[in-house]
Order: structure tokens, then sequence, then C-alpha cells
């Protein structure tokens, strides 16, 4: 279907005009356009995310392996999904844009219990047009490659809304309904190519037993799954954020997002010098949230076990890029000093 036609078709106004294509997506797998619109009852701008995979896949780094082009496939279909079915229970404190209505073909309508790439093959000639609210209008005009201490903080806010507005005590096998049931890009479950390619190392000999820690925890929340600092749109004071880019939201230990977070915005001596104030900070607005939510769920005991899990995290993070893109500038010192750390627990299990 035409992105127009759909587009007036789904929200009543009286014309409909492209503005700006935003970005193309990763590996030319579609678009995020901005769109204006005009009548007395419609927003007067949406942004309009449109998936069209090639046939042909082309990676930058040179993956271009089946894997890879199923991971995608499925990636948006969990974004369909989350915006179908999810996205509406965030709450003010975990901003996320308002979807108008989602055209899809096979991607979406089938829920999507666990990641098997074997079993859930798609289709090439998948396609979803998801329309959403306009975060630049709704007062998020900014973006940030780096952050202060401060902004940081706001996204870490995010995080812990986000986190503990979705937190389960040991969830069913089934859920999260239509995600990932592990949630980030780069979890080990689906990184099968990027572990091979890792050389042999006390790393690469912990991978899935740090992947085990991670997944297998009492305390489950929904994750991201791609929580950097480019998937967050700031207010022109930087004081609130709202976040995007929902293809590898999943079930999971909050700690792989606060790592993958910090990594993204922070240089690795900001990384050192505040991990312990930032992991307090984040701990005491979780807290905040599962009070506020009243929830049954024990803030003190969630931390408990995510704590310890923080160092693991980054540790797990590093095996991706070690197997991903070792020449990467997140191979840096601290990873490294956090993968040793790590590795220490790991023997005193
Ligand atoms: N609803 C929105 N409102 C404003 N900007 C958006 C919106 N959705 C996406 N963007 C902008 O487009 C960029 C790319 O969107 P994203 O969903 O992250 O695509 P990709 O999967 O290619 O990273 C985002 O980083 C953000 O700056
Ligand atoms: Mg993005």
């Amino acid at each position: 279907m035409e992105i127009e036609d759909f587009i007036s078709q789904t929200i009543s106004c009286d014309s409909v005009f492209p503005v700006e294509t935003i970005q193309t997506l990763w590996s030319g797998y579609g678009e995020i356009v901005r769109y204006g619109l005009k009548g007395e009852t419609c927003p007067s701008s949406i942004v309009v995310k449109s998936i069209r995979p090639p046939k042909q896949t082309q990676h930058p780094r040179g993956w271009n392996t089946s894997a890879s082009h199923q991971r995608k496939l499925l990636s948006y279909r969990v974004e369909v999904n989350w915006y179908k079915t999810w996205s509406n229970l965030c709450d003010e404190g975990a901003r996320v844009p308002i979807c108008y209505g989602i055209s899809s073909h096979d991607l979406g309508d089938i829920p999507l219990s666990s990641f098997d790439a074997q079993a859930q093959r798609l289709e090439d000639d998948s396609q979803a047009i998801i329309l959403l609210s306009d975060l630049d209008a709704q007062g998020y005009p900014l973006r940030h490659q780096s952050l202060t201490l401060e902004q940081a903080k706001v996204c870490i806010e995010w995080l812990a809304c986000f986190h503990g507005q979705f937190m389960q005590d040991s969830p069913s096998d089934d859920w999260p309904r239509g995600l990932w049931k592990t949630g980030s890009y780069w979890h080990l479950g689906t990184r099968e190519d990027e572990y091979l390619a890792m050389p042999e190392s006390p790393l690469k000999l912990s991978a899935h037993r740090l992947d085990r820690l991670l997944t297998q925890t009492r305390f489950k929340t929904l994750v991201h799954g791609d929580a950097k600092v480019a998937n967050f749109c700031f207010s022109d004071d930087s004081l609130r954020v709202a976040a995007v880019d929902f293809q590898y939201v999943g079930g999971g230990c909050g700690m792989r997002d606060l790592v993958y977070f910090l990594g993204s915005c922070l240089s690795q001596q900001e990384c050192d010098q505040h991990q312990a104030s930032l992991i307090d900070y984040y701990f005491l607005k979780l807290e905040k949230t599962l009070i506020n939510k009243q929830s049954t769920i024990s803030a003190g005991k969630v931390e408990q076990e995510w704590r310890p899990l923080f160092t693991l995290a980054w540790a797990d993070f590093q095996r991706f890029i070690l197997g991903w893109a070792p020449e990467h500038h997140k191979n840096n010192d601290f990873s490294r000093a956090m993968t040793s750390q790590a590795l220490k627990y790991l023997t005193k299990l």
C-alpha cells in the first residue's frame, strides 16, 4: 500500500506530504520519513518507519549471512509487535512515541515466543509501515552523541522507569509475548557467527556461562535492547527524554541496557570514575518506580540479584565486540578491565 494512502486512511486529515527522509534503515532495510499533515484534528507531522527488506543483503562490515538477515527480519516483526501491543503500557517516565497505526505483511501478526531462526523463517517480501508521533514536535527535538553526567542520568532514569514498569518475578515461559524472549541485539543466542569468529580466550571459554547467568535470572524485565544515546530524543533543556528503536526489545536483566547505554555516551575514563554512582542512581530510580506502581516486587531483592551482573553484562558485551569488530573503540582498557573482573568473579561462584 502507498504510504500516503495508508496515512490518510488511518489518521483523519485533509492532506499528507513528505517533509524529509530522517534516515535510511541499517543496510537498506527501509527508511524513516517525516510527513506533514493538514487538517483540523490531526497532528501537523508524523514520523513513518517503513520496512522493506532488500532481497540481496549487503552489510557494511561484510557479514551477509542468512542469520543476520533473519535476525533483522525478526527484529522488525518484534518492533511491529511492540507498537501493536506493548508500547502503550509505557507511562510518562519512559516516554516512547505514540503509534497511530501499522500496516504489515508477514511482519507482526504471528506471535513470536522465542528466537528460533530455523523455525521462524520469514519471507523476503515482509513489509511494514509504522506510523509514529513526531517526538520533535512533542518536545524532544535534540539528539546527542555523547552526554554529560547529568544528561546521562536523565536516560538512566528513563531506563529505570522502563525496567520498573515491566518488572517480573519468575515470568512464565511465554513471556514476553511477541517480543524477543531474550532482548538485546548482541546476546549470545543470536550471535553464533560472531562467537565463532572470536579468537580463543578465557572470555570465549566463559561466554556460555556468562550468558546463562545474565539470562536465567529470577527477576526479569523488558530490556530496550539497543539503548544507545542515538536512540534517545531529548527536550531542549535535555532534562527529559523519549526513546525510539524497539527492534531488540525483549526479556532480560536490566544491566544489559545500563552497560550498553553507558558505553555509548561516556568516555571510558568517565565510565571508570562514575560507574558506582551511576549504578546507585539506577537502583534508586528503579526502587522509586516499583514503589510508585505499587509493585509487590522488592526493589532490594532485584538489586541483590542484578547489581553483581553489571560487570558480567559488560564482559558479555565485550564478548560480542571481540567477535564482531575487535578494532572497535569499545574494545578499550575499561572494557578489558571489566572483563577481567567478571572472569575473576566467575571463579569465585
Ligand atoms: N517518532 C520519532 N520522532 C522523531 N524522531 C524519530 C522518531 N523515530 C525515529 N526517529 C529518529 O530517527 C532515527 C532512526 O530511527 P530508528 O527507529 O532508531 O531506526 P534505525 O533502526 O535505523 O536505527 C532515530 O535515532 C531518531 O533520531
Ligand atoms: Mg536507531
